[in-house]
């Protein structure tokens, strides 16, 4: 029997209501295929900074650093501002761990209804591939004259030729694994005449090394118009941490719901654990009713199992929610059922005993 150690930060909101149904599938899928996890839980969280100070410990990043893998589930609530609660958790881990791939696939299923007409199963199926460790989100910058009326604030972004080629070849490397072979650049260079034309000027030197991959770049812009109006043209598509932050909202959406959407933060090289969420975060607008999709984090927890080098259990997982999805029952009610978060983990659970 496989045995893996692995750190769970259930974290804010809905966070803590979909991980448990995470970790319920992740066990019915350990039980039927012989994997052992250990749950080793850290309540870090914006009450954790309330009452502290601090939203982990000062040793908190040293306290899972040696764990097989990290399930979060979202962080940030109200009360706390954003930047302080994501820059003292999540962004961190993210970082230090050196996970510079956020893997975001994005997927129409069936059972599922996408917003735009006549788009069906099959038609969107494409994987975001984003940049998670520089680019816009970096700390260089600073505010000045504060409370004259010269105040300003500035930030830098960071495009590194080692950051960037590394995401770039993560890219090719996914598209050639991909019948279509086919990678999208999303870019600026029209309006960010630094950071962007540096980012297109790698992106053709990589494209040189894989000659078999048919590429296209569109501008940020016209891109997430392009999302809406023909999203079967993408198969892979890189972008920086921002561009692909947004694109991993609006991707899902046209698939029907955030609420189903994974996400794997990876560190490629295995040197530190690779941490898994949903894309979506904390919904205090719905928090502690117990309505949250817990999708998100399942097929999160199904990428986990695929980390871990447990691609069978992954599969079935993936066809144990596609079942109960495609059933069409048990609907949470940002799919437009009635079921509860629990109910909806618990079908899936049953289902990954068969699938
Ligand atoms: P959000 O994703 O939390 O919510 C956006 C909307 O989607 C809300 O209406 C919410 O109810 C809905 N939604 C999200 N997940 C859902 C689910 N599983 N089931 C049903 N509906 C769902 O985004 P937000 O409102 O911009 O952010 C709220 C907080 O979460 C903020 O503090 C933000 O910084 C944080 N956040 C954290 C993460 C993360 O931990 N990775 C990601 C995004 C946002
Ligand atoms: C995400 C989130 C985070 C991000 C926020 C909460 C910092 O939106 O995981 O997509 O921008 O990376
Ligand atoms: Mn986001």
């Amino acid at each position: 029997k496989t045995k893996h150690r692995i750190a769970v930060i259930p974290g804010d909101g809905i966070g803590k209501e979909v991980v448990p149904e995470g970790i319920r599938v992740l066990d019915a899928a350990g039980r039927r295929f012989g994997i052992e996890f250990e749950w080793d839980h850290f309540d870090w969280s914006c009450e954790t900074y309330r009452k502290t100070g601090r939203m982990m410990p000062a040793d908190g990043l040293e306290r899972i650093a040696r764990h097989d893998a990290i399930f979060l589930g979202a962080v940030g609530f109200p009360g706390v501002p954003d930047h302080v609660s994501l820059w003292g958790l999540l962004i961190p881990i993210r970082r230090t761990f050196q996970q510079y791939v956020n893997l975001r696939p994005v997927r129409l299923l069936e059972g599922v209804t996408s917003p735009l007409a006549g788009v069906k199963p099959g038609d969107v199926d494409f994987w975001i591939v984003r940049e998670n460790n520089e680019g816009e989100y970096s700390e260089i910058g600073g505010r000045l004259y504060t409370g004259t009326e010269h105040e300003m604030a500035v930030q830098e972004s960071v495009f590194t030729r080692h950051g960037t080629d590394r995401i770039l070849r993560y890219a090719f490397e996914l598209a050639q694994s991909r019948p279509a072979k086919h990678l999208t650049s999303a870019t600026k260079s029209n309006g960010i005449i630094h950071t962007m034309p540096y980012w297109d000027e790698r992106f053709a030197a990589m494209a040189k090394r894989y000659p078999g991959i048919r590429t296209d770049q569109y501008h940020i812009d016209i891109l997430t118009a392009h999302f809406v109006r023909y999203p079967q043209r993408f198969d892979v598509v890189v972008g920086s941490n921002l561009f692909g932050d947004i694109l991993s909202d609006l991707g899902p959406a046209v698939a029907g719901t955030i609420g189903i959407a994974p996400s794997a933060n990876l560190n490629p090289e295995r040197e530190h654990p690779s941490m898994f969420e949903p894309v979506h975060g904390s919904a205090p607008d719905i928090a502690g009713k117990g309505i949250a999709n817990p999708i998100g984090q399942i097929w999160s927890g199904a990428m986990m199992l695929e980390h871990l080098g447990h691609a069978e259990a992954a599969g079935a997982v993936e066809r144990a929610f596609a079942s109960v999805l495609a059933d069409s029952d048990i609907l949470t009610p940002d799919m437009g059922g009635k079921a509860s978060t629990r109910e909806m983990g618990e079908a899936v659970a049953r289902a990954v005993e068969r699938a």
